[in-house]
C-alpha cells in the first residue's frame, strides 16, 4: 500500500483549520496562518520581550521616527494566538504615535481579534505588555539621544 504524502499532509492541514474554525475567529485564523510583520526588523529603536504566565514569550521591535512607529515586528515562540496577538498589535500601531501606542490595551487587541477563547485572551495581554516593554526601551535610548544632543 502506497501513501501519497502531499494528499495527506494536505487532508491533515484541511482537518487543522476545520477544528481552528470551531474555536477561533476567521480573523484569528487569518493573522495566525498569514502572519504580519513576524521577524526582526532593521534599525529598531525600542525592544521588548516579556514571558507570560503561560511561560511563552513574545518579542515586539518598533522603529521610532518622528514621533510615530513606522515600522515594527514580533517574534513568539508560544501558541498560535501569540501569533495572532502579535500579527494584529503591530498592524495596529502602525503610524501611531507613542502616547496612541500606550493608549491600545487588551481589551482592544481582543476585540479587533473578534474575541478570544476564554482560555487564550491572556496572550492578548502578553502582546500588550511586550508592546510596553518596547516602548520604555524607546523612550530610554531616546532620553539618552537627546542627552547627547544636547551636550
Ligand atoms: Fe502562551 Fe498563548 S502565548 S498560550
Amino acid at each position: 500500500m502506497s501513501v501519497d504524502i502531499d494528499e495527506l499532509a494536505e487532508k491533515l492541514e484541511t482537518q487543522v483549520l476545520e477544528d481552528a474554525r470551531g474555536v477561533f475567529s476567521e480573523t484569528v485564523i487569518e493573522y495566525a496562518y498569514n502572519p504580519r510583520n513576524v521577524g526582526e526588523i532593521s534599525d529598531a529603536n525600542g525592544v521588548g520581550k516579556i514571558t507570560g504566565i503561560c511561560g511563552d514569550t513574545v518579542q515586539i521591535q518598533i522603529r521610532v521616527e518622528d514621533g510615530r512607529i513606522r515600522e515594527s515586528g514580533f517574534l513568539t515562540d508560544g501558541c498560535g494566538t501569540s501569533i495572532a496577538c502579535g500579527s494584529m498589535l503591530t498592524e495596529m500601531i502602525k503610524d501611531k504615535t507613542i502616547e496612541e501606542a500606550l493608549m491600545i490595551n487588551s481589551g482592544d487587541l481582543l476585540r479587533s481579534l473578534d474575541g478570544l477563547p476564554e482560555e487564550y485572551v491572556h496572550c492578548t495581554v502578553l502582546a500588550v505588555d511586550a508592546l510596553h516593554a518596547a516602548i520604555d526601551d524607546y523612550r530610554t535610548n531616546f532620553r539618552t539621544t537627546r542627552q547627547t544632543y544636547a551636550r
